[in-house]
C-alpha cells in the first residue's frame, strides 16, 4: 500500500472509532455554505479535525475545520459536514488535497457534495447566484490520481442528482466551473480566456476532490456560490474580505439549497 493509501485507511479507521456508522452523504462546506449549515441537522458528533491524525488543516482565515455528524431534520438521513478544506495554493499535492474526502468515502459515505465560493464569469450571474456544476475545466490544479489509473470523467457531476435539485430550485443556474490555482485572483486576460473557453465561474478548489471521489465510485454534486464578478468584469477587483462578506450575506439561500441537495442524495 502506498503511504497515502495507508494514511487514508488510518483516517477512515479513526472516523469509524470516533463516530460509528458512516453518514450516507457528506458536504465539504466552503465560504457562505457553512454559516448556517448546522441548523439543518440534530448534531450527534462534533470532531475537531485537528484531533484526527493525518487530516490536513486549512490555514486560510475564514475556513473553519470541524467534522459535524448528525441527523438531517425531517429526514432519515445521517449526514456530515466538513467545515474547511485545504487548497493547492497552500502548497499541497493533488493526493494531499483529497485525503479527507477519500477517507470519508472509505469510511462508507458514498454521496459527496462539494460547495465553494467562485467568481462569476458573466454579469448574468451576479453575486449570490448558486451554480450547480455540469462540468469543469481544470486550468491549473494538481490531479489527485497522479501515479494511478486512467479514469473517464464524463458525467462526473451526477446528472440525476443535479436534475432533481434543479427541478426543486429552478432559480439555480447550472454551468461549468474552471479552476486556477491561486491564491492570487485571475488576471483580466485569464478571465477573458476562461470566458472564451466556455467556463461560467472560476474558483480555486473542488476539482481534485470531485475527481478523487468519482474515481472511487462515489456520487458527486458540486455547487458554486458566486461571490463576486471575476477580475476585470465590470471593473471588478476581487478581494478576500469581499468574498467572505458576500458569501455570508447569501448564507440563508445557500443553506436552503444545501438542505434540498442533501435530501435528494440517493441512499
Ligand atoms: N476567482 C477565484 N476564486 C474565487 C473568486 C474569484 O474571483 N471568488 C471566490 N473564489
Amino acid at each position: 500500500m502506498s503511504n497515502e493509501k495507508q494514511l487514508v485507511a488510518d483516517i477512515a479507521q479513526q472516523l469509524q472509532t470516533l463516530a460509528g456508522v458512516a453518514p450516507s452523504v457528506f458536504a465539504v462546506l466552503g465560504s457562505g455554505w457553512k454559516e448556517q449549515a448546522e441548523s439543518l441537522i440534530s448534531v450527534e458528533q462534533r470532531i475537531n479535525l485537528a484531533d484526527i491524525n493525518h487530516w490536513l488543516m486549512p490555514a486560510v482565515a475564514g475556513h473553519g475545520a470541524e467534522l459535524v455528524v448528525g441527523q438531517l431534520i425531517d429526514s432519515d438521513k445521517r449526514v456530515a459536514f466538513i467545515t474547511g478544506r485545504v487548497h493547492a495554493y497552500e502548497g499541497y499535492s493533488g493526493a494531499e488535497l483529497v485525503r479527507g474526502v477519500r477517507a470519508m468515502i472509505e469510511w462508507g459515505a458514498n454521496n459527496v457534495l462539494l460547495l465553494n465560493a467562485a467568481g462569476s464569469l458573466s454579469e448574468d450571474m451576479p453575486p449570490g447566484t448558486l451554480m450547480p456544476l455540469t462540468d469543469h475545466i481544470n486550468y491549473s490544479l494538481p490531479n489527485p490520481l497522479a501515479g494511478g489509473d486512467f479514469v473517464d470523467l464524463v458525467d462526473m457531476y451526477h446528472p440525476e442528482w443535479r436534475a432533481a435539485l434543479l427541478e426543486k430550485c429552478p432559480e439555480l443556474t447550472a454551468g461549468i466551473y474552471a479552476a486556477c490555482i491561486g491564491p492570487s485572483y485571475e488576471t483580466p486576460a485569464e478571465v477573458a480566456m476562461l470566458q472564451k473557453m466556455g467556463a461560467n465561474a472560476v474558483g480555486m478548489s473542488t476539482i481534485p476532490e470531485a475527481i478523487a471521489a468519482h474515481a472511487m465510485g462515489a456520487r458527486v454534486m458540486a455547487i458554486s456560490m458566486m461571490t463576486n464578478l471575476a477580475a476585470g468584469i465590470g471593473g471588478s477587483r476581487p478581494n478576500h474580505q469581499e468574498v467572505l462578506d458576500t458569501a455570508r450575506n447569501h448564507a440563508q439561500k445557500a443553506t436552503h439549497t444545501l438542505q434540498l441537495a442533501l435530501n435528494l442524495a440517493l441512499n
